[in-house]
């Protein structure tokens, strides 16, 4: 079994299944054909398969036209027929992993998963979870459902996580050029898993187990999360004391050692810096224990919305205005810069709150034409409106909420009365500086 699997690794004549066609798994289908691997690639939302099918994208960094030549030439194959999972050599698991209401680890999707695989898997295959979580994950929720079936594990099949540092909107990052962390359930299953991302990444770390791999990839995401509440604090402090938070941050990362900077913003966003965290909270609960560090930070993060609306108000409030009935532009509703992702983004609580307010509210953002609909907010319908002078002149505040580098900062500033910048969008622009308030 491990001869002839190992040797279609290496001859990539392997076929490489990848589940869950989001923001993980296209760039991974996109890294192994760009290796030479065929691929399929499997979601259970018909919606996306027949976009793929027809060429389209509906992520904004992978172009259509890469999509159309791959599924025209057969080397990516979009499908919802789950019993084709058997066709594949590798199976990677990219389905999302979120909290459920009372912000414990959510696994239905990758349990779902993990039986869809189980109904077809054969022997000689090797699956990989990808999907954030917390350690013990592959072994103790993936590992029951797959040997269901009666195959032995490190010698009928083979079981390995490898976790995803895909970083959307940063071009210098794309898929293949980020080194892999890889471990299996035992030796067998991480020696093939890690062959077989050698022949499509850069790099490959190997690690002595999964739940190795799955700890590095929480405490990747918790330090993130931990550094980004240090410097929220920290803007709260230093504004109160009229220092400029930015410029500390730009004064400090100037030491070659022992500094890595983080910016402030107006809350975390994302399907991953506010979320695996919790899992890994969860995680010590269970093992009764508290993670002070994570509970403190997701707290401090957690309000920043209501921090930066403070200062919209008492900005407002200089000018005699009250917030119930001002107009107010929102800019940005992606969680982070030149992404079209709007999950988890704190635009959303901002808007909650300035709804709440009593704000007459509207919002651009060129990447998101239309508020979907979340989960958590029941934000009205709303189209992005047209970032014109009269735009922005109409408005009693504009605020920056996303920095996207499509923005024209000298232009926002020039024509609004008032500019809440949460990002530090605006530190280049000349005129006008009066009318910015850092929040
Ligand atoms: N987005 C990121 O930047 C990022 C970065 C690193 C890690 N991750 C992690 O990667 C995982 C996937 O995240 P994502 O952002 O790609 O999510 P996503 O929501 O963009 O994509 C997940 C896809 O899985 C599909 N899916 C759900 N259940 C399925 C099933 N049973 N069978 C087949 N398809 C199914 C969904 O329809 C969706 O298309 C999560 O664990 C996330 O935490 C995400």
């Amino acid at each position: 079994m491990t001869i002839a699997l190992e040797q279609a690794i290496r001859d990539k004549s392997a076929k490489v299944g990848v589940i869950g066609l989001g923001y993980v798994g296209l760039p991974l289908i996109r890294a192994f054909v760009a290796a030479g691997f065929r691929t399929m690639g499997f979601d259970v939302d018909q919606k996306k398969i027949d976009r793929l099918t027809a060429g389209e994208s509906y992520i904004k960094h992978i172009p259509a036209e890469w999509i159309a030549r791959c599924v025209g030439q057969g080397a990516f194959v979009p499908t919802a027929d789950m019993r084709r999972l058997c066709e594949a050599d590798a199976v990677l698991i990219c389905v999302p992993t979120p909290l459920n209401d009372s912000r414990d680890p959510d696994l239905t999707f990758i349990e779902q998963t993990a039986r869809q695989i189980a109904a077809t898997l054969r022997p000689g295959q090797l699956i990989v979870l990808e999907s954030t979580t917390y350690p013990g994950t592959t072994r103790d929720v993936v590992l029951p459902i797959l040997r269901r079936g009666g195959l032995e594990p490190g010698r009928d099949f083979f079981l390995a996580f490898s976790p995803e540092r895909e970083d959307p909107g940063n071009a210098s990052y794309s898929a293949e050029r980020i080194p892999k962390v890889v471990g299996g359930i035992d030796a067998e299953s991480g020696r093939l898993a890690q062959l077989l991302y050698a022949q499509a990444v850069a790099q490959v770390v190997p690690v002595s187990n999964c739940e190795v791999a799955e700890a590095a990839k929480i405490l990747e995401n918790t330090y993130r999360a931990i550094n980004i509440a240090l410097v929220n604090e920290l803007k709260v402090l230093f504004t109160r004391i009229g220092i400029d938070v930015w410029e500390v941050i730009d004064a400090a990362r100037t030491k070659p050692f022992g500094f890595q900077p983080f910016y402030p913003g107006p809350g975390l966003g994302g399907h991953c810096i506010p979320i695996d965290p919790f899992y890994l909270t969860w995680l010590a609960r269970c093992n009764g224990m508290n993670t002070r560090f994570i509970e403190l930070a997701g707290e401090i993060n957690t309000s920043m919305p209501q921090y930066v609306i403070h200062r919209l108000v008492e900005a407002l409030n200089n000018a005699c205005k009250p917030l119930r009935g001002s107009k107010i532009l929102m800019l940005g509703v992606a969680y982070k810069k030149d992404v079209d992702d709007p999950r988890e983004s704190p635009s959303f609580e901002l808007m909650k709150l300035l709804l709440a307010g009593g704000a007459v509210l509207c919002y651009n953002d060129p990447y998101v034409p239309t508020l979907p609909k979340m989960r958590h907010y029941d934000v009205p319908a709303m189209s992005s409106s047209p970032l014109t002078p009269e735009l922005l002149a109409a408005q009693d505040a504009v605020l920056i909420a996303t920095d996207h580098s499509a923005y024209d900062y000298e232009f926002i500033v020039r024509h609004a009365p008032l500019v809440i910048d949460t990002r530090n969008a605006t530190k280049r622009v000349s005129e006008g500086r009066q009318k910015i308030v850092k929040a």
